[in-house]
């Protein structure tokens, strides 16, 4: 979407895989949906780093709202959880220089049952506006799936009007793949960022499903994504309770080779420090965040390894090799079999990023480099022509 937005994926932290709809306040005042929650992440994400490192959206996922609308007709948020109201809560995020992010739906209700946008386009942008938002995220439950497109685009004219700059998340593709193949020209220059595939759990098998789709899909997708807009494969898990260190590297690595925006779901007030530091790992949010804006795809599957490239700016190239061998021990991977390692002709710098920043040195087509991978973890790796004329100007 041509509105100046997301022309490098979004970075940022959205509250759905960690928190879910949990309402209750009364039991649970530290995880429930409340301004209290939104307000203790702008806190950290200032404090610790995260928004230095590049995280800048607060987003607030489904649940947030009252039941009713008010007079006006106009959404509100649930006066208990929310006693501020939204446009407090925003104004607080902006003192903090970072950026709030809200959700609502393009049918008849939200996908846990609150009120959703369906007949109240123009109203919930202008809402939504006033109250300072810079984000929707845009859910498609509830809607007769011949009206997604009409309803998605409409959506974007209104925020559009509202002379507002407001990132637009949507979810459109994933909803309409059950009955036909979407239109990603006309997705493209209606959102921002876009779900394809099912919704990530805190889990490998969640991970390595979402992987699986986006290969098996890349053909139709990955051309579609470029400054402005991405392919969403859903939510960052780092930091929680499904996966392994070396899982985590793999989520890390594949969605920065995928262009992917990096919204985390985790709790940022309790954090252990390797995912931290991951999270925060400037080289790899730079691959993510990279200029050229193109989104990387699987390249080979040689002898149980995944081969993903994206081309970088400057030539360059991100590598990552995922062991798909959920048995046995580390295992080496020859890295002149990788397909795009053509580059290397006829000399070529290589960093190794993951699992440990590693300068690498110099190779050629024939070099014998050998990169170990952990069980289900992933080497990243970048790679720099060595031309001539680079030759002669550090001689
Ligand atoms: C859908 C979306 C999720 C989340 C929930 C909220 O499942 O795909 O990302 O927003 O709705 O109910």
């Amino acid at each position: 979407l041509d509105n100046g937005l997301a022309l490098k994926p979004t970075m940022g932290w959205l509250h759905w895989e960690r928190f879910l709809c949990n309402t209750d306040c009364d039991m649970d005042p530290d995880n429930c949906i409340s301004e209290r929650l939104y307000m203790q992440m702008a806190d950290v994400m200032v404090k610790e780093g995260w928004k230095e490192a590049g995280y800048e959206y607060v987003c607030i996922d489904d649940c947030w709202p009252s039941h009713q609308r008010d007079a006006q007709g106009r959404l509100q948020a649930d006066p208990k959880r929310f006693p501020g109201g939204i446009k407090k809560l925003a104004d607080y995020v902006h003192s903090k220089g970072l950026k709030l992010g809200i959700y609502s739906d393009v049918g008849d209700k939200t996908c846990a049952g609150y009120p959703a946008s369906r007949g109240y386009y123009e109203i919930d942008a202008q809402t939504f506006a006033d109250w300072g938002v810079d984000l929707l995220k845009f859910d498609g439950c509830n809607m007769n799936w011949t009206l997604l497109g009409s309803g998605y685009i409409e959506m974007s004219k209104a925020l559009n009007k509202t002379g507002r700059s407001i990132l637009y998340s949507c979810e459109w593709p994933l909803y309409e793949w059950p009955y036909r193949q979407p239109n990603y020209t006309a997705i493209r220059e209606t959102c921002n960022h876009w779900r394809n595939f099912g919704d990530v759990y805190d889990s490998w098998s969640s991970i390595k499903s979402i992987l699986e789709w986006t290969a098996s899909h890349q053909d139709i997708i990955v051309s579609s994504a470029g400054p402005g807009g991405w392919n969403d494969p859903d939510m960052l898990l780092i930091g929680n309770f499904g996966l392994s260190h070396t899982q985590q590297e793999s989520q890390m690595a594949l969605w920065a080779i995928m262009a992917a925006p990096l919204l985390m779901s985790n709790d940022l007030r309790d954090i252990c420090p390797r995912s931290k530091e991951l999270l925060q790992n400037q080289r790899i949010i730079d691959i993510n965040q990279d200029p050229l804006g193109k989104q990387g795809f699987l390249t080979a599957k040689v002898d149980s390894f995944e081969v993903w490239e994206r081309p970088l700016s400057k030539n360059r190239l991100a590598i990552a090799l995922l062991n798909k061998q959920e048995l046995g021990g580390p295992r080496g991977f020859a890295i002149r079999a990788v397909p795009g390692w053509k580059i290397c002709n006829p000399q070529c710098n290589v960093t190794q990023i993951l699992p440990q920043y590693k300068e690498m040195g110099v190779h050629n087509p024939q070099s014998k480099l050998v990169v170990s991978v952990n069980p289900s973890g992933t080497a990243l790796l970048t790679v720099t022509p060595v031309t001539s004329a680079f030759k002669r100007l550090h001689r």
